[in-house]
């Protein structure tokens, strides 16, 4: 078992370089593709991108040419069964290759773009008996390098959002591959660091997983903010289109657990009206009552109080009840 495990490191790596090779070694779709997204080859070579050519079986022969069984290709999810006939199929084809590589730098999986609107958008490698998605982070392995200088961690949702910032120096950054940040990733995420800035997507399915994150990552001890982008939909879009200080100038107004919850209740309720305002002040106290620290209950009471225009004597009743003043 753990011979056949090492096989598939060694042949995911074989993969990954022959992925690599068909997106530098020529003109093709791939490379004109990531020049449109303004992805440089310096960045190509440092994530070990690649491009799966528009052909059924090219990877498939070229690793059973290397040595590799069917069997063991089709382990590793680079291929798929055929259907009528005998024979596998390539899983990647005329997609752009992003080799997911963990902490000790073995490739365990892939995922791949479409180059246009071809659906699915992304596409990954299966549940592998070296890949769960579930509790790798995509970037990681790049990312732990640089965390003696930034002490900070960026979740981002996406492959792009991590080559992007790396591309432009922001190097500290992970992809939790896909929307909801597991328990797993928390914990993993934990031994590197313990102040993390969830950075995304602006869209209801990226705010929705953030508020996710910030609770699994808060459950695994991180100090933990969140990003909510007004400059684009997201991290690669706005480094891209506005540039690196407009990034960072959101980053640096991420918000805390406690601060996001507001905003988001805020969101939902009319605070021009009275019934708005009641029922903003009702959730927000169901916030405030999960507070440990005597002195920030204090401090939202008052920014509460403020913004509702309800006095502060009402906002702890309504927080602890009136018991609270028989003691
Ligand atoms: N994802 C996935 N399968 C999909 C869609 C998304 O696995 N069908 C994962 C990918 O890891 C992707 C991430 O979720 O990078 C974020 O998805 P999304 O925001 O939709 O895509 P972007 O990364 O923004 O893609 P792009 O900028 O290339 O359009
Ligand atoms: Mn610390
Ligand atoms: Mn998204
Ligand atoms: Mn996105
Ligand atoms: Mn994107």
């Amino acid at each position: 078992e753990f011979e056949n495990r090492n096989r598939i490191y060694e042949m995911n790596r074989e993969a990954a370089l022959f992925f690599y090779s068909n997106l530098i070694k020529k003109e093709n779709k791939g490379l004109e593709y990531l020049k449109e997204r303004k992805v440089d080859l310096s960045t190509i070579k440092k994530f070990g991108l690649g491009y799966a050519e528009n052909q059924w079986e090219a990877l498939n022969n070229y690793l059973l040419k290397k040595g590799y069984t069917q069997e063991m290709i089709l382990s590793a999810g680079l291929v798929l069964k055929r259907n009528q006939k005998d024979g596998c199929y390539d899983r990647f084809r005329n997609r752009i290759i992003f080799p997911i590589i963990n902490t000790t730098g073995k490739v365990i999986g892939f995922g791949g773009r479409a180059l246009g609107d071809e659906q699915p958008k992304y596409l990954n490698s299966p549940e592998t008996s070296v890949f769960n998605k579930g509790r790798n982070l995509y970037g990681l392995n790049t990312a732990k390098k640089v965390l003696g200088k930034e002490k900070r961690m960026i979740v981002v949702e996406g492959y792009m959002d991590v080559i992007s910032l790396s591309q432009r120096g922001i190097s500290n950054v992970v992809a939790s591959l896909g929307t909801a940040l597991t328990k797993e990733q928390a914990a993993l995420l934990k031994r590197y660091t313990d102040e993390v800035y969830i950075a995304y997507d602006g869209d209801s399915a990226g705010q929705a997983a953030a508020l996710r994150g910030l609770e699994v990552l808060g459950e695994a001890g991180c100090d933990v903010k969140v990003v909510i982008f007004t400059q684009g939909k997201d991290p690669d879009e706005i480094i891209t289109k506005k540039g690196k200080k407009v990034f960072l100038d959101e980053l640096e107004g991420a918000l805390s657990l406690i601060d996001y919850k507001i905003t988001l209740v805020k969101k939902e309720n009319d605070l021009t009206t009275i019934e708005g305002r009641i029922k903003f002040v009702k959730a927000i106290a169901e916030i405030i009552k999960q507070l440990k620290s005597p002195v920030e209950v204090d401090a939202y009471i008052k920014k509460i109080s403020i913004e509702a225009q309800i006095s502060e004597d009402a906002i702890k009743t309504e927080i602890y009840g009136n018991n609270r003043y028989n003691q």
